[in-house]
């Protein structure tokens, strides 16, 4: 392997896009290790930890989860073919429900090379998330909750900046939550622990580090939601 360019902080945040093709080069599981000892770092409500991370090697159990993977992809394909932004809210902000039948789309493939090769991918790891530590502020909110996430999407992303500073790539997906039931019995997982992300990792074939992201006076602004637009000027 090549010697790695250290990155600035700066540089890493703005260049971290998603790799979703990985070299055959295997990934030891030291490696991973020292991927998950940097990513705990991550912050999460009152500093409660409550991740959980499952390798998953055997390969039985990664045919498994590819699946049950799937099965959550082709609804999402089959929702965005026809239309629908996938399991996003309407103006009320609730899930308006699907415009689709989803069990006619989860038993019609999608093909896409990514999730066909999900068993295959170097490193595959299910982040889970124990409940009961979660700081789920917004429970009672009639709305889609979103509050509870921030106890651990910050360590499945700093999972991803870990694995670039070892040469490694990765995305975090989230199709496998669709099917977390199954998933979790697969698991052994108990009732108050919930699946995350399903994170593929491994080395790049290709490192993406021009993102497509919107300028900030697209999505921030003063003092009001209708408040002017704060621009860059440095
Ligand atoms: C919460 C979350 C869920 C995501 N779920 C998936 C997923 O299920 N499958 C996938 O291929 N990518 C998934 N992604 C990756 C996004 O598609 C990606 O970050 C976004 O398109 C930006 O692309 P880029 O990183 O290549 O710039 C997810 C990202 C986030 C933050």
């Amino acid at each position: 392997m090549e010697p790695l360019e250290p990155l600035d902080l700066r540089t890493a945040l703005r260049t971290t896009g998603s790799v979703r093709a990985f070299t055959d080069e295997a990934v030891p599981l030291d490696v991973v290790a020292r991927v998950l000892d940097t990513a705990r770092f991550a912050p999460s409500g009152g500093n409660k930890q409550g991740w959980r991370v499952i390798v998953v090697q055997d390969p039985t159990v990664r045919a498994q989860i590819d699946a049950l993977a799937n099965l959550g992809w082709r609804e999402y394909a089959h929702m965005t073919a026809a239309g629908q932004r996938p399991f996003a809210a309407d103006d009320t902000g609730h899930w308006p429900g699907p415009s689709i039948d989803l069990e006619q789309a989860r038993r019609t493939p999608a093909p896409w090379s990514f999730m066909d090769g999900l068993a295959t991918v170097p490193v595959l790891m299910v982040v889970c998330v124990d409940l009961r530590v979660v700081a789920a502020v917004d429970v009672e909110a009639d709305r889609i909750h979103i509050a509870g996430g921030g106890s651990i999407y910050p360590f499945v992303w700093n999972l991803l900046l870990s694995a670039r500073a070892e040469g490694l790539g990765g995305v975090m997906t989230t199709f496998l939550v669709r099917q977390e039931a199954a998933a979790g019995d697969l698991l052994g997982l108990p009732p108050y622990v919930a699946i995350a992300s399903l994170v593929a990792m491994g080395h790049p074939v290709h490192q993406p580090t021009k993102l497509s992201r919107k300028p900030v006076a697209e999505f921030a602004t003063l003092d009001h939601y209708n408040g002017p637009a704060v621009f860059v000027t440095t």
